[in-house]
């Protein structure tokens, strides 16, 4: 048993930006009101993130926000973007940084992800950065390789953050298409990341660093992923838009 406390994240992607996340966050506050010893976090579309805070806040909820994306300039020229003080304001405490689709479909680079990171730090923000495999990569023996270059470009900033920065490890080929890694693949790839924070940064960052594993995380399987020793929890897509299985999510993480 780690000392590390669990962390479970909702992802809501492109939905419930208006009422219906209003919904959705009541009814996650609900689930989660009895949790205790795990973070609970919901990330809706940024047209949302404040009024969920509030929702949240008015229920006395220990539920905290995100945001899915920033920009890692505080203000300016950049039609479209949001910032990490923008983001703050809304009442979000967290970001999430580089997901796989903003990879693949926006084309982030891991040093434009390393800029979002510190942007995020500087503003007062916990990032969730996400890094993984495609299939490809995998079928080719590729995939430490590739994380382990994710993980490289952001890890330095760990030193003076740690317990701020999470990580998440989402294989590609897991999103959203209900295969999910098996607790053995997952927890090889997150102990091979820990180590390498323990080679590349220090000890204690490895140690005191939450790993997610993301990826097809359900009720149903969550109990055996974050039963593995190095998975501090989990980033959930579609199943944070369901408040019972979320719910019972939180519920596999409480019970470790
Ligand atoms: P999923 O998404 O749970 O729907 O697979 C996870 C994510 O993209 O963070």
């Amino acid at each position: 048993m780690s000392n590390r406390t669990p962390l479970i994240a909702g992802n809501w992607k492109l939905n419930a930006g208006a009422q219906d996340g209003l919904v959705l966050a009541s009814a996650i506050a609900e689930v989660a009101k009895t949790a205790s010893n795990v973070d609970v976090v919901v990330s809706p579309p940024a047209t949302a993130l404040a009024a969920v805070a509030s929702t949240l806040e008015e229920a006395g909820s220990k539920v905290e926000v995100s945001a899915q994306n920033l920009y890692p300039k505080d203000s300016g020229a950049f039609t479209g973007e949001i910032s990490a003080p923008m983001i703050k304001a809304a009442g979000a405490k967290w970001v999430i940084v580089g997901h796989s689709e903003r990879r693949a479909i926006f084309g982030e680079s891991d040093a434009f992800i390393r800029e979002k990171i510190e942007a995020a730090v500087a503003g007062g923000l916990r990032p969730i950065a996400c890094i993984g495999e495609t299939l490809e990569e995998r079928e080719a023996g590729k995939t430490l390789e590739v994380v382990f270059a994710q993980v490289d470009a952001f890890a330095d900033l760990l030193r003076k953050q740690i317990g701020n920065i999470v990580i998440a490890y989402e294989p590609v080929w897991a999103i959203g298409t209900g295969k999910v890694a098996t607790p053995e693949q997952a927890q090889e790839v997150h102990a091979a990341i820990r180590g390498r924070l323990a080679e590349k940064v220090s000890a204690d960052v490895a140690e005191g660093t939450r790993i997610l594993y993301g990826g097809s995380v359900k009720g149903s399987n969550a109990v055996d992923l974050l039963g593995c020793p190095d998975i501090d929890g989990a980033l959930v897509g579609g199943a944070s838009l369901q408040p019972d299985d979320f719910g019972a999510i939180i519920a596999a993480a409480q019970n470790l």
